[in-house]
């Protein structure tokens, strides 16, 4: 991926701006300083094939010693150890939070410190990042995280039907983490991944699926957790786990799960005593309750504050944290057909209101970007909004579940940039998406970022090269929200690819135009993605998102299209945003156009601001976006021989066989709309002339 190391050009021509030697400050293996040592030696060798003296002695040598002197060192290590040795140097060094560094670099001398261990790792990844770029200049640079959950999810199931470890919505190979209802023996490929992770600041990772199963609980498999917990703690990488919530019954024998009753309370201590025992650093838990089926405190009538609690309980005195999944809905309970203000939409606030002031401290509540689920284009779900006394992480999705599943290159980081800036006007001021979830909006400790990646044992790690640059973008704007989803992206194509011009040129031009093209073939004016939602979320079909209780719904008739989502005549679910944000989407007019459909239900024939009405735009748009996917495989072409042929046939058939889906998506969902409307495309492409 993005750490190769890949030889420079002109690489012997810097070697004087390189430090010589390597020391490392109190390094113990196993933990991140000792990693930050190791990973500067192979990277500085990798890119400019010099060998540094890697001295890890100090710590034996105690506090106070210093290092014999050499011309030029690289000093990695925690402030604390660093001020150890050099009190005076205490007063210079800038204000750094937990996972923080500083960084300096001076004709050769490198100092890298971080607040604790794995800051130090994060600072030893980023100077190897600008040298693998080939930046060698001097600078100094101070790097604080915006929030302390910087964490990714991994729905990996312990076995399918079969023995294999699979990945719900993983498109990249069987689970890395488990086979056969166990802990693989092998966990060479997960150290890769912590690896992976700590370079782009991620600081935890839930290996289980949120659809959990029990057997993850079983002595034998929490020593299995244990073990991968060894294997991540080099890279600062800590591991939460899911939890079923019928546990207690299922696996524990108990006739309940009730969350108030002692007996349950009780079972959960033991379990999260026992995995302590194994585990002393684990990040904590990801609870789905309620949810599709899954169990959850509601099915006592307690509330889901009383669920969460209880976890949070028996958390406390171990210092972990619950993420609270607010994906709660019954797909049940939802009729489309006898209820005109049936939406699945408004079930996270609804659950949610007015238990803000009923979380305790070290609960946190998930939620994903949108109300529904991970569509092409929806809007912010407004909990962010209600929260103003509990932590809140997003939860973002790197897999492209309904977004082509990686057979399809789509650059998430443009829709998450508009996520993050949305300004939900909380009480009249400024209140971003993102400065809710790093606390500076409302005064919380603890939020941040949950990526849903499921990487798998595929060598590509997602199943396509160019996905990669998603997870890379993940991980840095969880980091660092304000980077630009560009910069990012060029960074990322140095570093994967080559930082020939060329291939920076067309590889930017295909990735920042693959959203728009996306939204525009497989569902635009906020329709959603018009995929299968009964089979696998892939493919267009129209057809399938209504008439069935999934609440994917687009109520569209042989005259008219859109959820009615307004308060005076739909569902209600714009009157879930602060005022100024609910009333521009309560009318047509000052709904912004790619939204239309999400929150109005209109002819076809009404007009947009464009001028078009809303059953042409339909046309051109899907002729536009596949249009533009037809263009990526000949820009793809222009760089045979600028790039290794393994990946450059790996990403050419993709890109070949995404063009061709395209059409199949723009005809299909073009004809379904044109046979359920009767009206012509007055650019005669669509239907029978
Ligand atoms: C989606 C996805 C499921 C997943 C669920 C969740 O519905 O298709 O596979 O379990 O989200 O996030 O819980």
């Amino acid at each position: 991926a993005w750490l190769r190391y890949a030889r420079i050009q002109g690489a012997k021509g810097y070697h004087n701006k390189l430090p010589s030697a390597i020391v490392t400050l109190n390094a113990t293996e196993g933990y991140p300083v000792y990693t930050a040592g190791q990973e500067l030696s192979q990277g500085i060798n990798g890119i400019f094939g010099k060998k540094l003296e890697l001295d890890t002695a100090d710590a034996r040598r105690g506090h106070g010693q210093r290092p014999p002197s050499r011309d030029t060192t690289a000093t990695v290590g925690t402030v604390a150890a660093y001020v150890d040795s050099n009190p005076s140097a205490a007063a210079r060094l800038p204000k750094l939070i937990d996972d923080g560094f500083y960084l300096s670099v001076s004709r050769g001398n490198v100092l890298i410190l971080g607040q604790n261990e794995r800051g130090a790792l994060y600072g030893a990844f980023h100077y190897l990042s600008l040298l693998a770029q080939g930046n060698c200049s001097d600078f100094t640079v101070t790097s604080n995280p915006q929030a302390p959950i910087r964490w990714v999810n991994q729905w990996d199931n312990m076995q399918d039907g079969g023995t294999h470890g699979s990945v719900e919505r993983g498109y990249g190979g069987d689970s890395i983490f488990f086979w056969d209802g166990k802990i693989r023996d092998d966990l060479t490929r997960v150290g890769q991944y912590g690896r992976l992770l700590a370079s782009i600041g991620i600081n935890a990772v839930v290996v289980n699926n949120v659809n959990a199963d029990i057997k993850t609980l079983t002595p034998e498999n929490m020593d299995g957790l244990a073990r991968i917990a060894n294997t991540l703690r080099p890279y600062g990488v800590q591991i939460g786990v899911s939890l079923n919530f019928a546990a207690p019954q299922t696996l524990g024998g108990l006739s309940t799960f009730d969350p108030l009753d002692k007996t349950v309370v009780d079972w959960w201590q033991h379990i999260a005593d026992e995995l302590y025992k194994r585990i002393p650093d684990m990040a904590g838990y990801l609870v789905k309750a309620n949810s599709e089926g899954q169990p959850g405190p509601m099915t006592y009538n307690r509330t889901l504050a009383d669920g969460a609690n209880m976890f949070a309980h028996t958390l406390k005195p171990h210092g972990g944290i619950i993420l609270f999944r607010a994906f709660v809905y019954d797909h049940r309970t939802l009729n489309q057909t006898l209820d005109w203000k049936a939406d699945r939409a408004n079930a996270a606030t609804h659950y949610f209101d007015g238990l803000d002031d009923k979380f305790d401290d070290n609960v946190v509540v998930q939620i994903k970007y949108g109300p529904i689920d991970f569509q092409v284009r929806e809007p912010v779900s407004p909990l962010f909004s209600h929260l103003k006394r509990t932590g809140a992480t997003i939860e973002l999705q790197i897999t492209q579940e309904y977004l082509g599943q990686q057979a399809h290159l789509v650059y998430l980081a443009p829709m998450w940039k508009e996520i993050l800036d949305f300004d939900f006007r909380v009480d009249g001021k400024r209140s971003t998406t993102a400065d809710i979830l790093s606390g500076k909006r409302f005064p919380r400790k603890l939020g941040g970022y949950a990526g849903v990646v499921n990487v798998g044992t595929n060598t590509t790690w997602l199943g396509s090269h160019l996905a990669m640059s998603n997870l890379y973008a993940y991980g840095k704007l969880a980091w660092d929200s304000s980077a630009t989803s560009e910069g990012l992206l060029k960074e990322w194509i140095k570093l994967t690819f080559s930082d020939d011009k060329k291939v920076i040129d067309v590889i930017t031009k295909m990735s920042m135009a693959s959203w728009p093209a996306y939204e525009n073939y497989s569902g635009n004016l906020g329709i959603q993605t018009l995929t299968d939602i009964l089979l696998g979320h892939y493919g267009p079909n129209p057809a399938s998102q209504d008439g069935n209780p999934w609440g994917q719904w687009t109520r569209a008739d042989a005259d008219s299209i859109g959820m009615d989502r307004t308060v005076w005549n739909g569902t209600g679910f714009a009157g879930q945003y602060p005022p100024e944000i609910a009333a521009m989407y309560e009318k047509v007019e000052t709904t912004p156009d790619n939204l239309l459909l999400w929150f109005h239900h209109v002819p076809y024939t009404q007009r947009l601001k464009s001028g078009k009405t809303v059953i042409q735009h339909f046309y051109d748009a899907h002729y536009e976006g596949s249009a533009t996917a037809q263009t990526f495989p000949q820009l793809w072409r222009t760089l045979k021989g600028r790039i290794d042929d393994e990946r450059y046939e790996h990403v050419l058939y993709r890109l070949v066989y995404q063009a061709g889906h395209s059409l199949v998506w723009r005809d299909s969902v073009n004809m379904f709309y044109f046979n359920k409307s009767g009206i012509a495309d007055t650019k005669r492409r669509v239907g029978n002339h």
